[in-house]
Formats: structure tokens, sequence, C-alpha cells
């Protein structure tokens, strides 16, 4: 798992490459079999880690396209009564291609003659196979348990579909699409950058394991990064651990902050960082040991009594979910 985290820089480095042409500054998605104004709508669905790519395409296709972004975990879409609609197009998220939930998903879209595409890790997968467009994430094989590559590997490329549909879409202009697309030519760098931050995620780490329990707190984009956070830990340090959208707190969870309790903190400056703010403010009050994830800036961050600030990269708030995610999945693999 070591090796796949630290393996990332190079795995956007090549899905850029198989995406974006250098010289033109566009994002080539060949053969894409509809025309745009044949899709209105786009549902996307997936399982675990990958369901959490869903849910940070879903703040940006709800940024930057016209559609109507609905999402869903496979095991929940694959029983509930769709209501399916021609115009919308299914994309299903899937490292290894072969996760039953999902393919029964894809398979009940199949049936009702929807448009699909699915984007996987392993191409010769039977979801792959049997959806009608496939954007591989090009991350090689990943053969930990844990699933970290794939999940800036998906990211990347819901994150590159959406901004070729917005610009397709004339949602942004050629400047913006441009300037997007040289910013997403730096983030193999900056994941390098980030992936060194190291001795205070490995002390951080002591603390999460000895703890009954702990919370990683995020709002916008950054709450589907706070509940990778938390799965990571579940998963791999058997840690009770609950991802929650910050401001979701005050409405019971509070409750369950202690004195010493470890809490992750995801905030980026963006839109939402004031506002995150004060929701760890709130914890603080009652004790609980703040491990902040914000970025590098010249301001302080606007709080007293944080126990562990980590500063990831800065370039553009599209790109923070991408870096903010880096350091939990440090945290998981030390713990
Ligand atoms: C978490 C993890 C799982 C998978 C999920 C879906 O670390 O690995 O949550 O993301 O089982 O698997 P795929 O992406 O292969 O469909």
């Amino acid at each position: 798992m070591a090796k796949e985290i630290d393996e990332q820089p190079v795995i956007v480095k090549n899905s850029i490459n198989e995406y974006i042409d250098k010289i033109s500054r566009q994002i080539n998605i060949y053969n894409f079999p509809w025309k745009i104004n044949q899709i209105s709508s786009i549902f996307l669905v997936g399982c675990g880690t990958a369901y959490h790519s869903c849910l940070v395409a879903k703040y940006w296709f709800e940024e930057y396209t016209n559609f109507d972004v609905t999402i869903d975990i496979a095991s929940e879409f694959r029983y509930r009564k769709i209501n399916f609609k021609n115009n919308c197009l299914y994309v299903f998220v899937s490292q290894s291609g072969e996760t039953a939930d999902t393919y029964a998903a894809l398979d009940l879209c199949k049936k009702n003659k929807m448009k699909t595409c699915s984007i996987v890790n392993v191409v010769e997968s039977s979801i792959a196979r049997d959806s009608d467009f496939v954007l591989p994430i090009h991350c090689g094989p990943e053969i930990g348990v844990a699933s970290t590559k794939a999940f800036l590997g998906q990211m990347l490329v819901l994150y590159m579909l959406c901004i070729k549909l917005s610009f397709d879409q004339k949602k942004i202009n050629k400047k913006n699409y441009q300037e997007k697309i040289k910013n997403l030519l730096s983030l193999s760098n900056l994941c390098k950058k980030t992936l060194l931050i190291d001795s205070k995620i490995q002390k951080a780490s002591k603390s999460f394991i000895k703890a009954k329990g702990s919370m990683f707190l995020g709002r916008g984009y950054s709450f589907p990064i706070a509940l990778e956070g938390a799965l990571k830990l579940k998963e791999l340090a058997y840690v009770h651990a609950e991802g929650y959208p910050a401001g979701e707190m005050k409405h019971g969870p509070l409750a369950l902050i202690e004195e010493g309790m470890p809490v992750v903190v995801l905030a980026p400056r963006d839109e939402y960082y004031k506002k995150t703010v004060s929701n760890m403010q709130e914890v603080i009050a009652r004790g609980a040991k703040v491990l902040l994830v914000t970025n590098k800036s010249k301001n302080e961050v606007l709080s007293e009594n944080i126990w562990e600030t980590i500063e990831v990269e800065t370039l553009s708030e599209d790109l923070f979910p991408f870096l903010t995610t880096i350091p939990l999945q440090k945290l998981a693999y030390y713990s």
C-alpha cells in the first residue's frame, strides 16, 4: 500500500498524458459516442472508495456543467425503483471492474437500454466489457486491499470528463478551460511535494490507534474526502472512524466528542473555509484533539488550540480533493 500511495504522482502523470494533448491544451475523450445535447443528466454509481469519487465528482459536475447530477451506492441503486431516463448518462466507477453490485447496477441500465459509461482500472473487466463506453484510469494493478491510487485516478478521470463536457456545453470559456488544464499539468508535482509530509502524520497516528473512536469532518468536496479518510482508517487500522459533513455536527454527533478524541478537520482555504473553521472551534471547545488538514497560505489559520496542522500544496481549489486525500491515506497507513 505504501508503494501504491507513493506511485500517485506517476499515475497522475500517466493519466494526464493519456487524456490531455499538451500542445493544443485540450482534453481528448476519443470516440465518445454521444453528442452533448443528447445528455441532460448524469447518474454516478459505485461502491466504497469508488462511490466517494462519485461524491466528489457531483460537486464538480454541479459547479461546472448544466447537468442534473445524481449519485448512488451500487448496492442501493440495483434494488431501487429507478425512473430511467433516455437522456441520462449512467456512469459506473470501479477499480476492479468486477464488483458484483456495480455490475448488477450496470446490467439493470443495459436491460433498460440506457447510455452507459464505465470508469475502471482493469480494462479487461466485466464492467468495462459490458458498458457502451469505457474511460480507463491508467493506474496499473492495485494490489493493496485498500484502494488508494485508484481513488486519485477515478477522481482525475471524472474531473477531466467534467471539464471537457463543461467546455462542450460552453459553461466554461476557453480561457478557464485552458487554465484548468494548465493546473492539471502541475498536479503530479503537487502530489509529489504533498507526499513529503510524513513525520507529523506518523506522530499523529499514535493518537488515532489509542483512541476509542475518531471523526473526519469536511464541507463541500472535502466531505467525501472526510468519508474516504474515515473508511481508510477503519479498514486498515480497525479504529472506529466516522466521516461527517462538518455542518451536521451540531445536529447530534457533537455529543460524541470527548476530551482527547482525535478529529481530522479538512479545511483548505476555499469558499467553505470560514464555516469549517467555526465547526472546528466547536469540537476543540469540547476537548477534541484536532488534526487540521489545510493548504499552504500566507494567512494564519483563524483558530487557536489546534493540536496539529498539515498543509498541502496550493494551486487551485479544484485540486484540493487530490491533495488533501494524500495525508489521510498516510494517516491510515501509519495507524
Ligand atoms: C476501500 C476499498 C473498497 C472498494 C470497493 C469497490 O479501500 O477498496 O471500498 O473501493 O469495494 O471496489 P471497486 O472499485 O473495485 O468496484
